[in-house]
Formats: C-alpha cells, sequence, structure tokens
C-alpha cells in the first residue's frame, strides 16, 4: 500500500517554526517514527513552499497512490489552485492541520481543500498524521 504525505509552505521549519503552535519536532525525525509505526506501508514524503509544486505533486501521486495526507499550511485558505488538483485526482485525501485550525485566526477557519478531502483532522498536533495514515489503511482493508 503506497501513501503519499504532502506538506506545503513553511512546514520544513517544524521544529523550529512556532513551537508553541507546532511542536519541537522536525517532520524529517517525525517521518522516522511514522515509518517504524506503519513498516509494511509505502510512505513517501514531499514538502514544497510553491503552490504549484504542490498541485504538480498530487497530479503524480493522485492517480497512483492509495492514500494522501495533505497539509496544504497556509495555501489551505488561499489556494483554489490546490482545492481544484484534489477535486480532480482519484486517490482519497486527508487534510491534516497540526493546530487547530478553527480556534486560531479568522481566516484559517476557511479550507479551498475540505470540500473534496475524504476527512479533515486539526489541532492532534504530529499525531493527526498517524491518525490520518491509519484511517487510510482501515479504509482500504474494508
Ligand atoms: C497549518 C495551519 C495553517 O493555518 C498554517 O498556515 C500552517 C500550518 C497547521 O498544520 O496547523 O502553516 O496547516
Amino acid at each position: 500500500m503506497k501513501i503519499a504525505i504532502i506538506n506545503g509552505p513553511n512546514l520544513n521549519l517544524l521544529g523550529v517554526r512556532e513551537k508553541e503552535v507546532y511542536g519541537s519536532v522536525s517532520f524529517e525525525d517525525y517521518f522516522v517514527t511514522l515509518k517504524e509505526l506503519f513498516p509494511t506501508i509505502d510512505l513517501h514524503y514531499y514538502q514544497s513552499n510553491i503552490e504549484g509544486e504542490i498541485v504538480t505533486a498530487l497530479q503524480e501521486y493522485g492517480f497512483t497512490a492509495d492514500g494522501i495526507v495533505l497539509n496544504p499550511a497556509a495555501y489551505t485558505h488561499t489556494s483554489i489552485a490546490i482545492g481544484d488538483a484534489v477535486a480532480a485526482i482519484t486517490s482519497p485525501v486527508i487534510e491534516v492541520h497540526i493546530s487547530n485550525i478553527f480556534s486560531r485566526e479568522e481566516f484559517r477557519k476557511h479550507s479551498f481543500v475540505s470540500a473534496s478531502s475524504k476527512a479533515v483532522v486539526t489541532g492532534m498536533g504530529l499525531k493527526g498524521y498517524e491518525a490520518a495514515v491509519r484511517f487510510l489503511i482501515d479504509k482500504a482493508a474494508k
């Protein structure tokens, strides 16, 4: 089973950036933990700070992966292009946010991605990625 994790802008700074909001672990370190948790899953990780590159990654994984875990970061709230890409692909997408986007500023409450996502996980910290992967595995098994 192939699952791709796609992270958007500034998530390359996890562990350094606003630790009180996003925690003190880098995604690279967390990805090692995830691979240990799911040793039989073909897990891929891609991060970009560039909107079009995220669209391209969604198109590349979106017809072959069994699932995509997507944190579009700030593009969640601005990007029709990423929302359209999620609608266009056939792999199920789980939208993940580390922080609870509903308990923060007003502009974070709207997502261009949620309507085409299978599920949304928000506010569970990095554990949200694990929950999303687990959901995709369980769903595929049914
Ligand atoms: C985020 C929430 C977004 O509002 C923010 O722009 C991010 C990260 C999260 O994971 O909590 O960069 O997607």
